[in-house]
């Protein structure tokens, strides 16, 4: 059984993925500073006076370290070993470990964010709508839901890849993607360490995601949302080819 770390608000226990990849997470992922710029500049971008923001599955709390200009950030994951870290990276933040598909803080916020593909580790379509209701019970009316996706297509491409093998920190990485069936990418990690003598230590995990067309997620969010802006990583119209698909939309009064 896991524990939450001292002064992390406990909601559920630590679900298993990300158990082994959260102490390589940072070097192999980097820092989340352009993730943080996103969520920054949609918020000027949409004129809204940001005092408090959510994160949901803020893994490290690399994309909230970035944020720290905003007053009230909290932070809500399901992995204990990734808030972990969050809870020395980010200390003027909350953290909560929890589910996002079921969560309620009891709280409103001018912005909800939910970034780097997060929403596709939901592997049911359900989890994202209950995630999707989550978000729109804890937003303020006219506040701002943030957040990105993996298309179908990137998903398509992983899987179609060789592959990733990655030297850091004395660690070597293999981290090969295969399809587990509708539209279900599985990231096979092993990162293996040394451990003294020529030995190496395996860490291993899998890690899923669960690609959607982008129509239906725009349905869905079309009941609670207005749709204020919506790129690819190059700035154009996403499509379900688009490598990645960013979205910000605000919450209905
Ligand atoms: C790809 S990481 C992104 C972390 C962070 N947002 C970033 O940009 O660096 C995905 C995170 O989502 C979390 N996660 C996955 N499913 C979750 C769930 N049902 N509820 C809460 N967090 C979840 C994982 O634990 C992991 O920390």
């Amino acid at each position: 059984m896991t524990t939450a770390p001292p002064g992390l608000s406990t909601r559920i226990e630590s679900m298993r993925e990300y158990q082994q990849f959260a102490q390589f997470y940072d070097a192999v992922m980097g820092d989340g500073s352009s993730r943080s710029a996103r969520i920054l500049e949609a918020i000027g971008r949409c004129n809204v006076d940001a005092t408090s923001l959510l994160e949901l599955g803020c893994g490290t709390g690399s994309v909230l370290e970035g944020l720290v200009s905003i007053p009230r950030l909290v932070g809500l994951d399901a992995s204990v070993e990734m808030l972990s870290f969050a809870t020395t990276k980010v200390p003027s933040a909350e953290f909560v470990l929890g589910d996002m598909t079921d969560f309620n803080l009891g709280t409103t916020f001018d912005v909800v964010a939910c970034v780097f593909d997060t929403v596709n580790h939901l592997v049911n379509y359900e989890s994202w709508e209950s995630m999707f209701k989550g978000v729109t019970r804890h937003l303020e009316p006219g506040g701002l839901f943030v957040f990105d996706l993996n298309t179908t297509g990137r998903l398509h491409q992983f899987v179609a890849s060789p592959p990733w093998v990655h030297d850091f920190d004395g660690n070597t990485l293999i981290m090969d993607v295969r399809s587990d069936g509708d539209e279900v990418a599985n990231w096979d990690i092993r990162v293996f360490a040394p451990a003294g003598d020529g030995m190496f230590t395996l860490h291993r995990e899998n890690i899923r995601e669960l690609g959607v067309a982008l129509d239906t997620v725009r349905t869905t969010l079309a009941t609670d949302f207005d749709l204020l802006h919506e790129e690819d990583d190059s700035g154009v119209p996403p499509t379900d080819e688009s490598s990645r698909a960013h979205f910000v939309y605000r919450r209905r009064g």
